[in-house]
């Protein structure tokens, strides 16, 4: 059976020779070293606090980059188009350029993202981000090219750069479906619970004022005791499912919190909010209550 698996993962390799890299580039250990240097640079350069939190997309719920790298990438198509028709050389450049400026946000939201994820996420994305930067520097020459009168010449390097482009959005693809980078790890939460209230444990079987973990069905739970109340959300952290009860405690604006113990994402008790990332989504919550022998029963928050 287990070689019928392996052969049937080879021929689909053989037909499709981008799954075989990007397969390949996971488990690649050679890189490991560099992406170590370059993922505590990026953490050490930008810290954590509010621009780190912008450059994640935690405001806007959502990681930042993909929709950022969309507008170098349109404008760098339209250049392309531009090129072939020949019509507009002024226009070709004006987008080029616009491509090229786009991606400096886009550069840096990535990167952030990238220095908080798993090894296996990390290898891929630092060629993805090689081949970007690629990209980016073959545009930006093209730029330079056609400025300095020498059209033809900065036209191939656009389309170089198209190709490098192509290669870094495919692996960004890999990363984001297949790695899971980028997406919401609790999603399914609430999902694998029924509606109405479900029995979790004896009040009195919990340590009062540190976390711990619970089990419910097939979900797993973050679960804090202080004195007679009860706090219940995911344990799996919505950035890439790091145990929060394994987490520290803090406070933030004189709200609890918990922050993750794998890449500090920090969500808020009451209601599992973001307070900061690299976590864009929120920690589903539960509310609790407390029957009269003792038991604690907690169903999904319902929305406000
Ligand atoms: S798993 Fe990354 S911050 Fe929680």
């Amino acid at each position: 059976m287990k070689e019928t698996v392996k052969t049937g993962r080879r021929s689909l390799r053989r037909m499709w020779p981008t799954i075989d890299l990007a397969e390949r580039l996971e488990s690649t250990t050679t890189m490991d070293r560099p992406i170590q240097i370059v993922a505590r640079a990026v953490r050490g350069i930008v810290r954590p606090g509010r621009v780190r939190d912008l450059l994640h997309g935690v405001p806007t719920g959502n990681p930042v980059h993909p929709p950022l790298t969309t507008v170098s990438l349109g404008c760098w198509l339209a250049t392309a188009v531009l090129d072939l028709s020949s019509v507009d050389r002024r226009a070709a450049r004006t987008v080029l350029a616009t491509g090229i400026a786009g991606s400096v946000p886009a550069i840096a939201a990535g990167l952030t993202d990238w220095s908080s994820l798993h090894r296996e996420q990390q290898r891929v994305g630092f060629v993805h981000a090689i081949a970007n930067l690629g990209a980016t520097s073959l545009y930006t020459a093209s730029l330079l090219l056609r400025l300095s009168g020498r059209e033809q010449a900065g036209r191939a390097l656009a389309f170089a750069g198209l190709g490098a482009a192509g290669l870094g959005g495919y692996l960004g693809g890999h990363l984001s479906y297949r790695l899971a980078a980028g997406a919401n790890h609790a999603e399914s939460v609430t999902h694998l619970m029924p509606l109405g209230w479900h029995n979790l444990c004896d009040l009195k079987d919990l340590p009062d004022g540190r976390p711990v973990a619970r089990r419910l069905g097939y979900i797993d739970l973050f679960v804090l005791r202080t004195g007679e109340d009860v706090t219940v959300l995911a344990d799996g952290c919505s950035h890439l499912a790091g145990p929060l009860h394994q987490g520290r405690l803090t406070s933030e604006d004189g709200q609890v919190c918990v922050v993750c113990p794998w890449h500090g994402s920090t969500f808020r008790l009451s209601d599992g909010a973001v307070v900061h990332g690299p976590a864009t989504a929120p920690q589903p919550a539960f509310q609790t209550r407390v029957r009269r022998d003792g038991l604690i029963q907690v169903r999904p928050a319902q929305p406000a």
